[in-house]
C-alpha cells in the first residue's frame, strides 16, 4: 500500500482541516475519522477482497438474516482516506437492503451521501462499490438466489 493513512487521534483538528483542504466535505471526514464499520464480521455469510488500479485494497465481510436482508456489512481497507470514507457509507446505503437492492447501488448513491470528495479520489468511491458487488456476486454464485419472499408451505402441510 503506497498511500496508507495513520490515524492519530491525537491530532484530530490537524487531520479533518488537511482533509478539509483537500476537498473533503466534514460527512466525509467524519465517515474517515469515526470508521463506524470498519473490521470484520464473526461467522459471516460472504467475504470478498478486491484491490483497486491504485494498489489499495478493500475486504469487505457481510451477513444476512433469515429473510435475506443483509443484516450486518464491515469493511477493512488498507487505503487512503476517500477509500475509508466511501466504504463506511456503502454500508450506511445497503444495510437492511435484500442483496438484488444492494447491487444496485451506485457511485453517484455514494457521493451523493458523502457530498464531496476531491475530483481525484472519485475512483475510491468505485473501489468501494465494486468490493460490494463482487461480494454479492460470490455470494449469488455459490448459494444461488434465494427468494427473498418466505413461501407459504401451510397448503400442503
Ligand atoms: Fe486507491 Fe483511494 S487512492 S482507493
Amino acid at each position: 500500500m503506497n498511500n496508507m493513512q495513520v490515524f492519530d487521534p491525537n491530532n484530530a483538528e490537524g487531520i479533518h482541516e488537511m482533509l478539509s483542504d483537500s476537498g473533503y466535505s466534514d460527512k466525509a471526514i467524519r465517515y474517515y475519522m469515526e470508521r463506524p464499520y470498519m473490521g470484520n464480521i464473526e461467522h459471516p455469510d460472504q467475504v470478498s477482497e478486491l484491490t483497486g488500479h491504485c494498489g489499495d485494497t478493500m475486504k469487505i465481510f457481510f451477513k444476512l438474516d433469515e429473510t435475506d436482508h443483509i443484516q450486518d456489512v464491515r469493511y477493512q481497507v488498507l487505503g487512503c482516506p476517500g477509500a475509508i470514507a466511501a466504504a463506511m457509507a456503502a454500508v450506511d446505503l445497503v444495510k437492511g437492503k435484500t442483496l438484488d437492492e444492494a447491487k444496485k447501488l451506485t457511485d453517484r448513491d455514494v457521493f451523493r451521501l458523502l457530498e464531496d470528495l476531491p475530483d481525484q479520489k472519485q475512483h475510491c468511491i468505485r473501489l468501494a462499490v465494486k468490493t460490494l458487488q463482487k461480494a454479492i456476486e460470490e455470494y449469488i454464485g455459490n448459494n444461488g438466489h434465494k427468494n427473498t419472499v418466505q413461501e407459504d408451505t401451510s397448503a400442503i402441510m
